[in-house]
This record gives C-alpha cells, structure tokens and sequence, in this order.
C-alpha cells in the first residue's frame, strides 16, 4: 500500500494507473476509520481496480466552537485498517499541503446547505464541499464512495457533481450500525457508558418513524411528535427532527415512500446524527 502526503504524488500514481487502463475509486474520510469507513472500502473496491483512500480532518468544515482540536486522530491504526482492507493508497496531506495560503475561491451551495445541519452550521457544508470538489482535482477518480449516514451531505455532493459537470461517479453506501443498533461515527469515541445507552433514542425513534410509515401513516406532524417523545424520554436535546425529499432535501407535505426521516440531537455535550430513507 502506497502512502502519499503530497498532492503531485498521489496525481502520479493515479495518472500511471489510468495509463494502465485501469479505474480508479476515491474514499474520502477525517481518519479515526471504524466499519462504515471500512464498508465504503469493500464497495469501491467492487466499484474500480484501485481504492484510494484520503485521511485528511478537514478544518474549513468546522465552526469556530465546535470539535476541530478535540476531532480524534489515530494515522498509525487508520493506516493499519486501510492495509487490511486491500487499499492501495493513502492520501494523508497536512492543512499547508491541502490550501494554498490565503485562498479566496470556494464553493457556495445556496439552497441545500441551509437547511437541516446547515441550520446550526452554517459553514460546514461549504467547506466540505470545497474539500471534496478538491480532492476529485487531485486523485481524479472515476467513482467515489460516501455513506448515506451523512444523508445531506450526500445529497449535496450529488448536486454539485450534476451542477458543476464534476466527471465522476457518486455511489451511496449504507449505514453501518452497531449491534445495539447505533450508527457507526468517529464521534461515538466523545460518549460514556451511560450516554451511549441513551444515543440508542436516535435509531428508536426512526424505528418508530419506519412502524408509523409501514402501518399507514402520512402525517408527518404526528410522526415527529412520535419521535420527539422518545428522543425527549432518552434526555436527548434535539436539533431537528425533518421528512424531506432525499435528493433535493425539500420538505415533504406527507411522508412517502422515498421520503429522508433526519435527525441530530445532542447526547451530553456530544452532536449525533441519524437517518432513515422510508421504503
Ligand atoms: P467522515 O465523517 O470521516 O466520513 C467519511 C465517510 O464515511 C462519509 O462518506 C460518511 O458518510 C461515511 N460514514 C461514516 N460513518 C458511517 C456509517 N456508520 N455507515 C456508513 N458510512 C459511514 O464525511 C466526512 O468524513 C467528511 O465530511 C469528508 C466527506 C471526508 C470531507 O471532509
């Protein structure tokens, strides 16, 4: 497995690839690999004949109080779990490497990114948008994998490849879950115990979402009120509770198959997230 930390490197490697007839599948992540990283792994490896996978914590995607410093890190073990899953190569550039000084050229999105996490974090789709558009510049994959766990930002991703005529190829991933049915997230690592038990609330709640939905229902206050009661119950401070439609993260008048059930709430001091796609 390769391991490059300049971006003229990993460009090398992958153009003598592309040379060689071969394709290329690109995973962008923040490091701290778990399952779900994993399983964004095992698909692009179905994807193309080569898997790069980019460990970069992104700064320009988080806010100015939120977890950039305290965001865990572990390169020896990400690079370890890259190794065992057949990768064969990591991009690992520094902030210095990854921006020029002084950049003033990003990319706005001016709808999707407003709403759901959006709402409280206003810059963060931005950034990652920005990061992301640079990251296909750099390796130039042929497809790229995400996980729907970040429903939004999946979908946005999806938009600005439509939007900006981004030559690559954008496949989804599902979620990956605990056993205790818990969506897999580096920032699980910020929970004790006690609150890990609580964060079990998020997937109650979209179970309930998915029961009201198989039984009939279509009245989306009445299902968020269903959710809020059991999110309220776990002691969860909620952020949103939203039915939107999954490609264009509108809100839906009545839920429908299709429809993205999204939530964020706080556990202690700790934000998750979690969704479910209704069948
Ligand atoms: P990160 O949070 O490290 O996630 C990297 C990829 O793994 C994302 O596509 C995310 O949706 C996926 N993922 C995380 N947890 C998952 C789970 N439980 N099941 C399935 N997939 C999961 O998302 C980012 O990093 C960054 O915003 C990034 C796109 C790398 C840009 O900086």
């Amino acid at each position: 497995m390769n391991t490059f930390r300049t971006k003229q490197e990993v460009r090398d490697q992958v153009k003598a690839w592309h040379r060689e007839g071969l394709t290329v599948a690109l995973v962008p992540t923040m490091g701290y690999l778990h399952e779900g990283h994993l399983s964004l792994m095992r698909i692009a490896k179905k994807e193309a004949d080569r898997v790069v996978v980019s460990d970069f914590v992104n700064p320009t995607q988080f806010g100015p109080n939120e977890d950039f410093a305290a965001y865990p890190r572990d390169e020896a073990g990400d690079l370890a779990r890259c190794e065992a899953e057949g990768v064969d190569a990591v991009f690992l550039p520094t902030a210095s490497e990854m921006y020029a000084e002084g950049a003033t050229v990003h990319v706005v999105e001016d709808r999707m990114s407003k709403v759901l996490c959006g709402v409280t974090r206003p810059i963060h789709f931005g950034g990652v948008l920005t990061v992301v558009l640079k990251l296909f510049h750099i390796v130039t994959p042929d497809v790229a994998v995400f996980g729907q766990k970040d429903a939004q930002q999946l979908a946005i991703i999806r938009r600005m490849v439509r939007d900006l005529d981004v030559p690559v190829r954008i496949v989804g991933a599902p979620i990956v879950r605990e056993a205790s049915g818990l969506a897999m997230s580096s920032r699980n690592t910020y929970l004790s115990a006690e609150e890990k038990e609580r964060a079990l609330a998020l997937r109650h709640s979209l179970d309930a979402a998915e029961a009201a939905w198989a039984a009939g229902e279509t009245d989306v206050a009445a299902v968020k009120a269903r959710m809020r009661g059991i999110l309220e119950g776990a002691g969860a401070a909620i952020d949103y509770i939203e039915m939107v439609d999954a490609d264009s993260l509108e809100e839906v008048p009545a839920l429908q198959a299709g429809t993205l059930v999204a939530i964020a709430a706080k556990i202690g001091r700790t934000r998750l997230i979690d969704n479910t796609v209704l069948a």
